[in-house]
């Protein structure tokens, strides 16, 4: 649905974005990853031709860019970064416009603007003008605004920003909906949003693409994938660090910050990132400790994140 080959865009002497590539299937929601400045947003504007690319190419549902930009419209639905929109227009005005620009009317254009207003929760704002509208109702405005029209796929930069955390939840929850029928590419710096609602994430920095994977594959690649936090009553630190070092599939021990007198902590990295729980459970069993906690993590996408957009 979405493919992209090579793209790159130059301003002047900045290398914006740099030969990126990659595609996204029907039902997939990608999440575009990256510092400020690395490129996200260039890309998605080659996307919806608001920009040309300098080289490369993209496909959206089998139409170019470059060859067929009216037609690449129509497939996409697009949320443009801090949701801009006309301020001096009501909320329902605004929508109706935009249908209009879009093509429909009558009987058409009401019942798009009604669903539209309904799946973004707007309908207390619709005679609200833009301009007085608090950040997170503007950016459901936009939001309704690139639904109108039903598109298969959506481009959403940064959809979640600026929102409550029961309005992200929302806005999650609203475009997981939506996924099954739809392909939708979304940026945002948040990134447990990653795990909540993308099926495989992108990380660029500088405009190259230095991560692809599921959510999962990425988190593999963290410091402290499958690593076991332990919390054990009455222990001699010193000795229970020697004792863990000793265990053959333990890489290496850290006695972590305490916050009660009587609890010693430690975190084991496996060998190899390997699951550890159960022989470490066994271990512990039968050397009949006073376990008070046991924690397992999938690793941190936060730590993911810093290693790949900070390496030279
Ligand atoms: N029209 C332009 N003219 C010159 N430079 C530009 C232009 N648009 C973007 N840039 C530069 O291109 C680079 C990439 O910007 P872009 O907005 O794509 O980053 P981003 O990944 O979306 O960042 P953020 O997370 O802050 O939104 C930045 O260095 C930016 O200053
Ligand atoms: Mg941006």
């Amino acid at each position: 649905m979405i493919r992209v080959n090579s793209l790159s865009k130059k301003f002047n002497n900045l290398l914006a974005v740099d030969q990126v590539s990659f595609e996204v299937k029907q039902g997939e929601i990608l999440g575009f990853l990256g510092p400020n400045g690395a490129g996200k947003t260039t890309t998605m504007k080659m996307l919806t031709c608001f920009i040309p690319p300098s080289s490369g190419t993209a496909e959206i549902c089998g139409y170019s860019i470059l060859d067929d930009p009216l037609q690449v419209r129509n497939q996409i639905g697009y949320l443009p970064e801090s949701a801009p929109s006309y301020d001096e227009m009501l909320v329902g005005e605004f929508l109706k416009f935009i249908a209009e620009i879009r093509g429909y009317s009558g009987m058409e254009l009401k019942r798009r603007v009604g669903i539209v207003i309904e799946k973004t929760s707007l309908s207390e704002v619709e005679n609200q003008m833009i301009d007085t509208l608090s950040k997170g109702f503007r950016q459901r405005t936009c939001l309704a605004q690139a639904l109108l029209h039903d598109p298969p796929v959506l481009i959403l930069d940064e959809p979640t920003d600026g929102l409550d955390p029961n309005q992200k939840h929302e806005v999650r929850s609203l475009i997981k909906d939506m996924s099954e029928e739809r392909t939708i590419l979304i940026s945002t710096h948040i990134l447990e949003e990653v795990d909540a609602v993308c099926t495989s994430a992108m990380i660029i920095a500088n405009g190259r693409v230095v991560g692809y994977g599921t959510p999962d594959e990425l988190l593999s690649q963290s410091l402290y994938r499958n690593s076991v936090t332990v919390s054990l009553k009455n222990e001699n630190p010193r000795k229970l660090l020697d004792d863990f070092n000793q265990l053959d599939f333990v890489y290496s021990v850290e006695h972590v910050q305490d916050d009660r007198e009587d609890l010693v902590t430690m975190r084991l990295y496996p060998k190899n990132k390997e699951s550890i729980s159960r022989k470490l459970e066994e271990y512990l069993y039968k050397k009949n400790v006073q376990l008070e906690q046991f924690t397992v993590e999938r690793g941190r996408l936060d730590e993911v994140f810093r290693q790949l957009t900070t390496e030279d």
